[in-house]
C-alpha cells in the first residue's frame, strides 16, 4: 500500500515537504497543497517558488490544481509538465466558503452536469495523467454514487477519497459506509484519506478495505511526523524543527511571518506530547521570536512523548450515507 502526504495548505509547502522527506521520509508521495491558476495565466513569484521543478525535489511530489475552467487547469498542467511533474491532482473537495460559491473545490460536487463539461474538457486534452481528489457530497452522503457514477466515467489515475461531507469540512466522523461503496463501486484506484492517526488506523483501513492501493495522511503526520518511518524521536524532531524555523526566517525575511508559520504546525504537533496544555497556550499566545524558540524547545526538549496516539478512527459512524446503498 502506497503511503501520501495529504496537501494542507499553509503548512506542506515546499520547505515543509524537504524538510520532512530529509528528517522522517517514509511517504512515498508528496501532494502538494493547491495551485489556483487565474485567467491572466501567470504565476506569482510565490507560485513559482512553490512549484520548484520535479527534478530538484529529493521525493516525488504531485502539483494540485483547484479551478472550475478547463482553460486554466490546462494552463496550470503546462506549467507542471515544464517542470517535469508527471502527474496531477484535480482540487474536488476545498470546502472553503468563497471556494465552494465559486462552483470550485467542493462547489464541483453542487452540479455535476457543469463539472461533467469540464471533466470531458479536461480528460479529452490534457498531457498527463490526473488523479482527482473529493468528498462524498455537499450536505449529504447520499450524494455520493451519483458523484461516483460520473467520475467512474474518466481514467482517473487514482480517486483519493476524504469520506466527509462539504458541510462538515474536517470534523465529525468520516463517512465509512460511503468510502465502503467506493471500495465496491469506485474503478479506479482507490485512495483513502481521513483521520488516520496511528498505526492502527493504517491496519483499519487495510483489514476493512483490502483493495484500496493508497492511503493519504494529513494531520496525523504533521502531529506525528515519524509516523510512516518507526515512530518519532526526539532528536530527529527537535533537528528537524531548527532547520525549518532557520528556513521559514530566510524565506520570509521575517522572523514574527516565520514564528506565525511554525505555530499552524504545533495547532497539530502539540498532539504528540503529554502535558503540553500549559506550554501550548503559551506558544499560542506569543508573537516574539525568542521566546517561541525558548518556549518550542521547551516543550520539545522537556515534555513527555505519547507512547501511543489514540486512534482517529475508531467508533467512527455514517451519519448521513444510507447503508441500504451498500
Ligand atoms: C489547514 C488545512 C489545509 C488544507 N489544504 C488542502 C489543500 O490545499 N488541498 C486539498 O486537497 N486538501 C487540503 N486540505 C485537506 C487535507 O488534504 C485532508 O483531506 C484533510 O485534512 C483530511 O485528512 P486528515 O484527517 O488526514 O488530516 C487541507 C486541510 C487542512 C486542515
Amino acid at each position: 500500500m502506497n503511503h501520501y502526504l495529504a496537501p494542507l495548505e499553509g503548512i506542506t509547502g515546499l520547505s515543509f515537504r524537504r524538510m520532512h522527506s530529509k528528517y522522517f521520509g517514509g511517504v512515498d508521495r508528496y501532494y502538494m497543497p493547491f495551485l489556483s491558476p487565474t485567467q491572466n495565466h501567470c504565476l506569482s513569484p510565490k507560485e513559482e517558488r512553490e512549484l520548484s521543478h520535479a527534478d530538484r525535489e529529493p521525493y516525488e511530489a504531485v502539483p494540485q490544481i483547484l479551478t472550475k475552467s478547463p482553460e486554466d487547469f490546462l494552463w496550470a498542467v503546462d506549467r507542471c509538465v515544464e517542470r517535469g511533474y508527471r502527474e496531477v491532482n484535480l482540487n474536488m473537495g476545498c470546502p472553503s466558503g468563497t471556494v465552494f460559491s465559486k462552483g470550485k473545490g467542493s462547489g464541483m460536487l453542487r452540479d455535476l452536469a457543469v463539472t461533467e463539461r469540464f471533466l470531458d474538457e479536461i480528460f479529452s486534452r490534457c498531457p498527463v495523467p490526473i488523479s482527482v481528489k473529493t468528498r462524498v457530497g455537499v450536505s449529504s452522503a447520499e450524494e455520493f454514487p451519483q458523484i461516483l457514477e460520473l467520475l467512474n466515467k474518466y481514467p482517473i489515475q487514482e480517486l483519493t477519497i476524504h469520506p466527509r461531507v462539504r458541510k462538515a469540512f474536517y470534523d465529525g466522523a468520516v463517512e465509512l459506509d460511503a468510502f465502503a461503496y467506493a471500495a465496491e463501486h469506485c474503478k479506479h484506484r482507490l485512495c483513502y484519506n481521513g483521520d488516520i492517526r496511528c498505526r492502527e488506523d493504517l491496519q483499519y483501513i487495510r483489514c476493512r478495505f483490502p483493495a484500496v492501493s493508497s492511503v493519504m495522511l494529513g494531520r496525523g503526520l504533521i502531529t506525528d511526523p515519524g509516523l510512516l518511518c518507526g515512530g518519532t524521536k526526539r532528536q530527529t524532531l527537535l533537528n528537524f524543527h531548527e532547520e525549518l524555523l532557520e528556513e521559514y526566517c530566510r524565506l520570509f525575511s521575517s522572523k514574527v511571518n516565520a514564528v506565525a508559520r511554525m505555530k499552524d504546525i504545533w495547532k497539530e504537533l502539540l498532539g504528540l506530547f503529554e502535558n503540553a496544555e500549559k506550554l501550548g497556550k503559551e506558544l499560542k499566545k506569543t508573537v516574539d521570536y525568542e521566546s517561541y524558540r525558548s518556549i518550542a524547545h521547551r516543550i520539545l526538549t522537556e515534555l513527555p512523548i505519547h507512547p501511543s496516539l489514540a486512534p482517529g478512527l475508531k467508533d467512527t459512524v455514517s451519519s448521513t450515507f444510507s447503508k441500504n446503498l451498500l
